[in-house]
């Protein structure tokens, strides 16, 4: 605050207000979350006789009969509001159907919802919890990987606004966050491998150990769904390892800063240039493929910066390239790489904050790279991406509506 600031505040106060949000939540790991005998879900149900839950439309198609058989069993009953959901409809629209149903329902206040699906169903359902009545308890029991990993920890939620990835939005915690990794089992391969791209972020600028273990492992553990689709109890348990210190690293990094004061965030690897990105295709791309994209890119630029070596920047790129990963589009043009960083300045308060590995497990931040610099790191970006096998297939292998991953386009 400057010094005229600090006057003008002290003159025309009257009265000043501090006031702190206590946020305590809890992940709880559990195999099996709709068995009859787990009491996780029951016990925060049983007090009221009821329960709403939001549920991705596909994942109740999946899981419909199992979850109705739990709150039978326990003698709760139970409304779902089952939600189409694609990137598109992550929107106020969407949000609109939402609240609706909260109304018809007549949620009582301290009643928490039940929210089950991925990333896009969590962001949604989140955002109108944090909105009806200004703070509605939620419950959350993430489906794909992106959810398991990231988006059911953070306690981020929010809907895209036209063109603009997650402009309205909220902090809003759950009260608990049920982790049951068994339901990859039933997890398109390409909804794994776009959660894959998370794990390379926290892996990247956070935990080289992880790194290892995704250069090691990696192609089993998409393949087998981490294990839980087949391949043998040692994968399991490496999967175990990878999913748990990818969290473990991620809450220490983001738990002291859940409002995100310190705008220095290095789980922000990958979401520079990406928010941009991800929504310029008609049909958008997959978050991972998006995030991926700005990884590779970064990792560039961080090489050619001085930050981590050359054979670092091709492991690097190497990995994403064998999980199926893009690491280039036709879409990051200069223009777009121009068009990101002026919005996402504004995002992060006058800054780039650009978070880039230094080296492999350790980040850094850029704040004084120009759109020239950008330019010419793409040039030899798309040259080094040739290098990789090319899945011949275009850019529309990473966008939303397909189900397929390749290695760039
Ligand atoms: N809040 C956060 O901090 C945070 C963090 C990361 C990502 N996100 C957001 O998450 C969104 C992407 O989430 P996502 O990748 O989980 O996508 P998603 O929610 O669209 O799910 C992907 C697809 O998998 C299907 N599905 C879900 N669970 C399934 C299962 N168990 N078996 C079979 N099919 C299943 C869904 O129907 C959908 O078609 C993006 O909008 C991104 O911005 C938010």
């Amino acid at each position: 605050m400057s010094d005229l600031q600090a006057r003008v505040t002290t003159r025309h106060r009257a009265f000043h207000v501090e006031g702190y949000e206590k946020i305590e939540y809890d992940l709880i790991f559990v195999d099996g979350v709709f068995a009859l005998d787990n009491p996780e879900l029951a016990a925060s149900y049983c007090p009221y006789g009821r329960a709403l839950m939001v549920v991705d439309e596909t994942v109740d198609g999946l899981y419909g009969d199992e979850i109705r058989s739990y709150f039978h069993h326990h003698d709760i009953e139970l409304t779902v509001i089952p939600v189409q959901i694609r990137e598109t409809a992550k929107s106020l629209d969407t949000f609109e159907r939402i609240v609706a149903a909260f109304n018809s329902f007549g949620l009582v206040r301290t009643e928490p919802v039940l929210v089950v699906g991925g990333g896009l169903i969590t962001d949604v359902a989140g955002f109108a919890c944090a909105s009806y009545r200004r703070n509605t308890p939620y419950i959350r029991i993430p489906t794909t990987l992106i959810g398991l990993i990231d988006a059911s920890v953070s306690i981020k939620v929010a809907v895209n606004h036209g063109k603009h990835k997650n402009r309205l939005g909220a902090y809003h915690a759950s009260q608990k966050v049920l982790l049951d990794f068994s339901f990859l089992k039933t997890l398109p391969e390409d909804q794994v491998r776009n959660g894959m791209a998370e794990l390379i972020k926290i892996a990247v600028v956070g935990n080289a150990e992880i790194f290892t273990l995704l250069e090691q492992h990696g192609l089993d553990l998409l393949g087998s769904r981490f294990g839980h689709l087949h391949g043998s109890p040692a994968l399991r348990s490496v999967g175990e390892r990878v999913t748990h210190q990818a969290i473990a690293t991620m809450l220490e990094l983001e738990a002291p800063n859940l409002h995100e004061i310190n705008l220095d965030r290095v789980i922000a690897f990958g979401h520079t240039w990406s928010p941009t990105l991800e929504l310029t295709p008609p049909d958008p791309f997959f978050h991972g493929h998006a995030i991926n994209i700005d990884m590779a890119f970064s990792t560039t630029l961080a090489e050619q910066r001085g930050h981590l070596s050359v054979e670092q920047r091709d492991r690097v790129h190497q990995v994403m390239s064998e999980l199926g990963l893009a690491l280039d589009s036709e879409h990051l043009t200069p223009e777009l790489l121009s068009e990101a960083t002026t919005a996402i300045v504004k995002t992060r308060d006058g800054m780039l904050r650009a978070a880039v590995p230094a080296p492999i497990g350790r980040c850094i931040f850029l704040n004084d790279v120009t759109i020239e610099e950008l330019a010419d790191t793409l040039v030899l970006h798309r040259k080094l991406c040739l290098g990789y096998p090319h899945g011949g297939e275009g850019i529309d292998m990473f966008t939303s509506t397909t189900t397929y991953g390749g290695c760039h386009a």
